[in-house]
């Protein structure tokens, strides 16, 4: 049995994940913050896609994140693929506020910036710290971070947006350097930016649709990636993307 797990996966680009997995044959482990959002997102896939369970895991959480992967650990004994998927963007605050201490020089706050870090950057890395023993028992282990053109130094061209840019150029170097270090265990790890995407963090005017995005993703780089990608910054479609 292949099984799969996704956080922040209760909408938005993660629930799309899970769908295409759970038609793809894979168990799927949906996870978010709030059981009653998880499980109301699995109960809709279930229903066409596939075999979806619902759990809660807030990422930020490394107690919580310890305990989901003794749970897989229990249920399953190992795992196949990881998506590192939830995250957090300053602009999608609808206090002006917080979204200034975010964007602009003159009001940054470090904890905001660091609050960026925690849950995109090292939260992605301390899942692979807890389900690296179960990833190690897959034939084909595979970890995929949802990053983001934002994160790339060489592309980014208007000043500001220091928390979101920062925290996904993070984790870049911190997949990077996990990659590394686990290579010899056989467990690929790539950051993929999924492109401009409707959902409600890319707002309605973005090109690609959930579904396309997912597509991608799941064709062009779940399928294929290969253990001398690993630490690689690819795009939804399978191309490397510049750092
Ligand atoms: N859409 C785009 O154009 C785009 C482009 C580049 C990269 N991305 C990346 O794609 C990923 C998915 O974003 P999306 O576009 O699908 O946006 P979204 O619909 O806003 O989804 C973000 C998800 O992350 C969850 N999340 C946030 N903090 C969490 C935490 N501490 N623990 C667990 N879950 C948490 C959210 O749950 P709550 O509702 O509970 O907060 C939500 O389910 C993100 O990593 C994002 O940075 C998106």
């Amino acid at each position: 049995m292949k099984i799969a797990l996704v956080t922040g996966a209760y909408k938005g680009l993660g629930k799309e994940i899970c769908l295409q997995l759970a038609e793809e044959g894979y168990t799927v482990i949906l996870t978010a913050r709030s059981m009653e959002k998880a499980e109301a997102a699995a109960e809709v896939l279930r229903q066409d896609h596939g075999h979806v369970l619902a759990r809660t895991l807030d990422v930020s959480n490394e107690q919580e994140i310890q305990q989901l992967a003794e749970w897989v650990e229990a249920e399953f004994g190992h795992l196949d693929l990881l998506v590192n998927n939830a995250g957090i963007n300053s602009k999608d605050n609808p206090d002006k506020e917080v979204f200034m201490k975010n964007f602009r020089l003159d009001m940054l706050d470090a904890e905001q910036v660091l609050e960026h870090i925690r849950i995109n950057s090292i939260a992605p890395i301390l899942m692979v710290k807890h389900f690296r023993q179960l990833l190690r028992r897959s034939s084909r282990p595979v970890v995929v971070s949802i990053g983001s053109w934002l994160g790339s130094v060489s592309v980014k061209n208007s000043g500001g947006h220091y928390s979101y840019a920062t925290s996904k150029s993070a984790l870049n170097m911190m997949n990077k350097a996990m990659a590394l270090e686990l290579k010899e265990e056989g467990i690929i790890a790539v950051v993929v930016n999924p492109g401009w995407v409707q959902t409600d963090m890319g707002g309605s005017k973005a090109p690609l649709t959930p579904e396309e995005s997912v597509n991608g993703i799941v064709n062009n780089v779940i399928k294929r990636v290969k253990i001398a990608d690993t630490g690689k910054f690819l795009q939804w479609d399978g191309t490397e993307h510049p750092w």
